[in-house]
């Protein structure tokens, strides 16, 4: 009730300017979330390229480990002996991405697996539910997407380990097989059995987004605050336009057409260098009604 008459009390500049303030917080509140929006997926997109750079390094060191070294290294050294430094792919591949950490801060790198050899392998839950997506669907290749890890907010990109052969299995098979060394540093327990053709541990990259997000929001915010302030600036110019080309011209025609309805200053006219525009043909269409009122009245007296 109150809304009702407070719009009826309401003159034309105020519900004008109310209505294109109101348009104006719409589009502002969809640019800032557009804003956000194409920023976050521009850092997504910048996110993936930054894993996929760590990835291909990755496996090119891998590939240049099994062609060229690994069968060096085992002609080289005696069959019980086991240096992880030197005959462990993903011990190397573990170590050398320790090292790079300093650099590139907030980043990890994980080869998690179900049941690891290192113990600092072991697949978290949401690793284990990206390992059983590559178990059961042999097609995937990746997995990508954002996730929440200790509070934290992460872009990662996550690849399974195939290719479980007779090979893995003198280390990751049975104890009997494992050379007596690896036996000594890991345990008996640790990284088997695995069975051939299995998927035991995924290579996981993760990229820290919150730096991003907040930048992203911070952009959002300062569009939104910016735009804001220009629009208080127009919504201000639009209101003295309106109060000095509409609502003065207008209520001075309408207090003098009243004032004509009296019978007071009948000679006067109701037109003014302020009124202009529609205001203005409307002031002389209603002067043109008084000439003719007072020309009817003149010729009333006469007879
Ligand atoms: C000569 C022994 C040996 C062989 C052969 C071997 N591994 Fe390993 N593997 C290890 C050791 C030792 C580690 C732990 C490295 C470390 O310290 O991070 C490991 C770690 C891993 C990890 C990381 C997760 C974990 O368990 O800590 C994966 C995945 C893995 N191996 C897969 C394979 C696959 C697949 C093959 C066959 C292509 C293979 N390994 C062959 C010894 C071996």
């Amino acid at each position: 009730m109150a809304l009702k008459t407070l719009r009826k009390k309401m003159g034309i500049r105020s519900k004008f300017v109310i209505m294109l303030g109101a348009f104006g917080l719409i589009a502002l509140l969809a640019m800032g979330y557009g804003a956000y929006w194409f920023s976050l997926r521009r850092t997504m997109a910048e996110a993936e390229t930054k894993a996929n750079v760590i990835f291909s390094y990755i496996m090119a060191q891998r590939a240049y480990f099994n062609q060229y070294q690994r069968p060096l290294i085992n002609a080289l050294v005696e069959k019980d002996r086991f240096y992880p430094e030197l005959m462990s792919q993903f011990g190397i591949t573990r170590r050398t991405l320790d090292l790079v950490k300093d650099e590139l801060a907030g980043y990890i790198f994980k080869q998690a697996a179900m049941n690891p050899m290192w113990p600092d392998n072991k697949a978290d839950l949401q690793e284990e539910k990206m390992i059983n997506t590559f178990r059961s669907n042999r097609k995937i290749k990746e997995l990508d997407g954002m996730l929440e890890k200790e509070g934290k907010t992460f872009y990662y990109m996550a690849k399974p380990v195939r290719g479980v052969g007779k090979y893995c299995l003198r280390c990751h098979g049975k104890v009997e097989d494992a050379p007596k060394d690896l036996l000594e540093v890991y345990g008996k327990k640790a990284g088997r059995p695995w069975k051939t053709g299995e998927v035991p541990a995924a290579y996981v990259v993760y990229v820290p987004m919150d730096e991003a997000i907040n930048d992203a929001r911070q952009t959002a915010a300062e569009l939104f605050v910016i735009g804001a302030a220009i629009m208080l600036v127009a919504l201000f110019g639009i209101w003295l336009f309106l109060d000095y080309r509409i609502v003065k011209p207008l209520t001075m025609l309408s207090e003098m057409t009243e004032e004509v309805s009296i019978g007071k200053n009948m000679d006067r006219t109701l037109y003014s260098d302020r009124m202009k525009d529609e205001v203005g043909t409307l002031a002389k269409s209603v002067d043109r009604l008084r000439v003719s009122m007072v020309k009817m009245l003149k010729r009333r007296q006469g007879d």
